[in-house]
């Protein structure tokens, strides 16, 4: 049986776009080495949306070029947003990669693998196949990804997304509910629904095969079998009242919303071309929290954007402050290139700049998300098991319906979901123990 070893990086996109790889590789009888060494296809699957995922890539595919100088007969395949970003370029710069594909193109892997040292990172050849529709090997067995829609039609003036991953285009409602029913089937409890900007879902269908993203959230939550409902990236411009009802009357989607801000500046927000300011994010964050009062909200931020001052910083913290985040992802902005600002605007925060200001941010969110983690401590959490704790063998691990990570003490069957006593946080976990005997899975 010939031997595959794949890394994937970046996003639940290319994990989710990984399970199908390795899905697909198993049914044409591939089997998974331990390590690259023992692989006769190194397979990566890339992510290119700062600088530094480049630059841990480079790392990666050095080690490829050292083993296929010692086994000529290894494949190197390179897929994902780096090999779409390099399409002009790839097999000139690193002509010991074979095969070169882009993030629409996974499910012609079979086809690329046959007739080898070929490209297929095309002009978004995204032939209208959703992963869905692919052979998949979940990662967890109660928990499942499903993928609503493909590419982005934003204009953010950082990001390099748009450019790799092409126009938006949803997947039909049918083809979504259908793949939801057959993980229920196979045992999937919780399903995330993912797609670059997740929540304009819709606009690009037919009237007859239509669904707000507000409706296929309640459809996909009426699946017999799912109980809990998540989704990632929304649009904070895109998250309309019906999608906060849904989350306020429909009790398996749960209370959690990531709502990437970006910066707390006005004039930032403008230079980045995110259509909303400071005062529109906090007005939609009241308008959730009236709704949903106990809502866990988390968030993306970028520091050290072209022009940023001082001032526009403090915005940024006080930001965090205001709205009270559960945790949030904090990035340097890194130039990219094609982007609008990596192309036509100066690069002009200095780098111990950057540097001071990531260092105050992690501070501050560190801060808001312990206070904000606190107000579990003394209450009962249904939490869904996934396991074994990883840092305490003798000890359970799952995650609670505002999606923090809980370690506790008792017996539960994973894929169950058990009522768990908090007594402890930090600022990115909790600590409990079992407070009643588990339901085996599929009986709630
Ligand atoms: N520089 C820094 N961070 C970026 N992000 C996207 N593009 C860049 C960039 N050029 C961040 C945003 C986005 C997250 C996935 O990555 O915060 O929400
Ligand atoms: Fe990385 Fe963005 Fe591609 Fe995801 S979509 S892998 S974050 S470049």
């Amino acid at each position: 049986m010939p031997r595959y070893h794949l890394t994937t990086f970046g996003c639940q996109m290319n994990a989710h776009d990984s399970e199908r790889m390795h899905g697909l590789l198993g049914s044409l009888g591939y089997e998974e080495a331990p390590d690259r060494d023992g692989a006769d296809l190194i397979l990566f699957n890339t992510c290119t949306i700062r600088g530094s995922a480049d630059e841990r890539f480079m790392g990666n595919l050095g080690e490829a070029k050292r083993i296929k100088r010692e086994r000529p007969d290894v494949v190197v395949a390179v897929g994902g947003c780096w090999a779409q970003s390099q399409k002009e370029s790839v097999f000139r710069d690193f002509p010991f990669v074979d095969i070169a594909f882009g993030p629409g193109e996974v499910n012609r892997l079979g086809e690329l693998l046959a007739r080898e040292r070929i490209q297929a990172v095309g002009a978004f050849t995204f032939d209208g196949r959703f992963s869905g529709d692919l052979p998949s090997l979940r990662e967890r067995p109660h928990q499942a990804w499903v993928q609503i829609s493909v590419g982005c039609n934003c204009v953010c003036s950082y990001c390099i997304v748009p450019s790799v991953r092409g126009r938006e285009s949803s997947r039909p409602v049918e083809g979504v509910l259908d793949e939801v029913h057959r993980q229920a089937a196979d045992g999937v409890v919780e399903v995330t629904l993912l797609g670059q900007n997740v929540n304009s879902y819709g606009r690009d269908l037919p009237a007859s095969s239509r669904a707000s993203f507000a409706d296929l959230l309640a459809q996909v939550a009426a699946v017999p079998g799912i109980e809990r409902v998540r989704y990632t990236s929304p649009h904070p411009k895109d998250i309309r009242d019906d999608v906060i009802a849904v989350h306020r009357d429909v009790a398996e989607v749960c209370p959690h919303i990531h709502l990437p801000a970006q910066s707390g500046s006005t004039r930032v927000l403008k230079a980045m071309r995110r259509t909303y300011d400071r005062d529109r994010y906090l007005a939609l964050v009241d308008r959730i929290r009236d709704a949903v009062p106990d809502i866990a909200l988390t968030t993306d931020l970028i520091v050290g954007f072209p022009g940023e001052t001082d001032e526009d910083f403090a915005d940024t913290l006080s930001l965090v402050q205001t709205v009270g985040y559960d945790g949030a992802y904090t990035f340097v902005y890194s130039p990219r290139p094609g982007t609008e600002a990596g192309e036509s605007m100066d690069d002009d925060v200095a780098p111990e700049v950057k540097s001071e200001r990531i260092a105050a941010l992690i501070e501050v969110v560190q801060q808001t998300a312990r206070g904000r983690l606190a107000r579990h401590v003394g209450s009962v959490a249904p939490v869904l098991v996934e396991g074994v704790s990883r840092t305490d063998d003798s000890r359970m691990s799952g995650r609670t319906g505002h999606n923090v990570t809980v370690n506790f003490s008792g017996d539960a069957t994973p894929g169950s979901i058990v009522p768990v006593a908090i007594e402890a946080s930090t600022s990115t976990t909790l600590a409990g123990t079992l407070a009643a005997v588990a339901q085996p899975a599929g009986a709630a």
